[in-house]
């Protein structure tokens, strides 16, 4: 498929806006950003595990896929800043643990891995494990996970995150993701480590919404929840965030998170319906009253878009389908 003529541009708040092409990333990377640009990447490329998609093809050669990523991450490496973040989202499948760290390796050879997130879809807490501050009368099982049907593997209840810079010195807004203490007795501590909030570490539960049908509500086989994207960009620093890329984009989980915080943002993907819901999904983000369309950690400070806390939710997924 050729590029579109004409990509859609959706303006969002302060002269920014989400621009988006129905294009091959690789391509188009290079062809639509200049050199050193960017100073954002998020994306969840194809897993190559067969996933059923509109306009790719799922299943290539093993040694083929890697390739692709390794050119992927060359593409990615022009066009990034010097002190730019790379947030790449991959998972596996219980017989094949090895693909995310492959394709991480591969990866590997343009970048640094400064960090590796888990990306936390379904978790347990047994009552007595959460302590009694945490005032549970019984254990909580929240989140959805990929129920696998095996006397030999466990359920998939996370991903990866990986997150690749330059050098891997890019210094971060750890506590604009960060969670409160929950010890308020060490005040002075507290202090200390910017009033009350610490880092939040590199385990991140982010459960997907609740839908009701999943044509309607999600029309697309694996994505990621906004707020993945839009707390890599928090991570990363807003401040220093101008404009934020996503070469997979699916239907735009990205680009709703670019359009919640106010950032330029560009998308790629080879399939036109996706890219409909895409610009709908953000239509409807910047359509909305802004204190509803606000979701995020708690931060200790307020940025220019305010702070935001996460309402943890229950729901449905699309590469989970099992509530915990
Ligand atoms: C894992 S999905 C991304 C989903 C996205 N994160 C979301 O939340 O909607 C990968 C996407 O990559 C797209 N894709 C596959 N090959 C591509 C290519 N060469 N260039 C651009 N997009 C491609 C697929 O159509 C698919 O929508």
């Amino acid at each position: 498929m050729g590029p579109r003529p004409v990509p859609t541009r959706i303006p969002i708040a302060r002269g920014r806006s989400v621009t988006l092409y129905c294009e091959d990333a690789l391509a188009g990377l290079p062809r639509r950003l200049g050199h050193g640009t960017v100073d954002v990447v998020v994306t969840s490329p194809p897993y190559n595990l067969g996933v059923r998609y509109g306009a790719y093809t799922d299943r290539r050669p093993r040694a083929e896929y890697l390739a692709w990523m390794g050119e992927l991450a060359g593409a990615v490496r022009t066009v990034l800043g010097p002190d730019g973040s790379f947030f790449l989202n991959v998972g596996g499948r219980p017989k094949d643990p090895w693909l995310p760290w492959d394709v991480a390796r591969e990866v590997g050879r343009s970048f640094v891995l400064q960090n590796v997130v888990h990306w936390v879809k379904s978790i347990a807490i047994d009552r007595g494990a959460a302590g009694r501050a945490a005032g549970l009368t019984a254990g909580l099982a929240v989140g959805h996970y990929k129920p696998v049907v095996s006397d030999r593997f466990l359920h998939g209840a996370h991903e990866y995150i990986f997150h690749f810079t330059e050098r891997g010195d890019v210094r971060l807004d750890r506590l604009a993701v960060g969670v409160p203490y929950q010890d308020r007795s060490n005040v002075r501590r507290w202090q200390r480590a910017g009033g009350g909030t610490r880092c939040r570490g590199n385990t991140w539960f982010l459960p997907y919404p609740t839908i009701r049908e999943r044509a309607r509500d999600r029309p697309h086989p694996a994505t990621f929840p906004p707020e993945l994207p839009e707390w890599c960009v928090r991570l990363h620093g807003l401040d220093r965030t101008r404009r934020m890329v996503d070469p997979f984009v699916g239907i735009g989980s990205s680009a709703v998170a670019a359009a919640r915080l106010g950032v330029d943002f560009v998308g790629f993907d080879l399939d036109p319906a996706y890219l409909e819901v895409a610009a709908a999904r953000v239509g409807r983000e910047i359509g909305r009253p802004r204190e509803r369309a606000v979701r995020a950690p708690p931060t200790r400070r307020s940025s220019a878009e305010g702070s935001r806390s996460p309402r943890p939710r229950r729901g449905g997924s699309t590469r989970a389908s099992a509530s915990a």
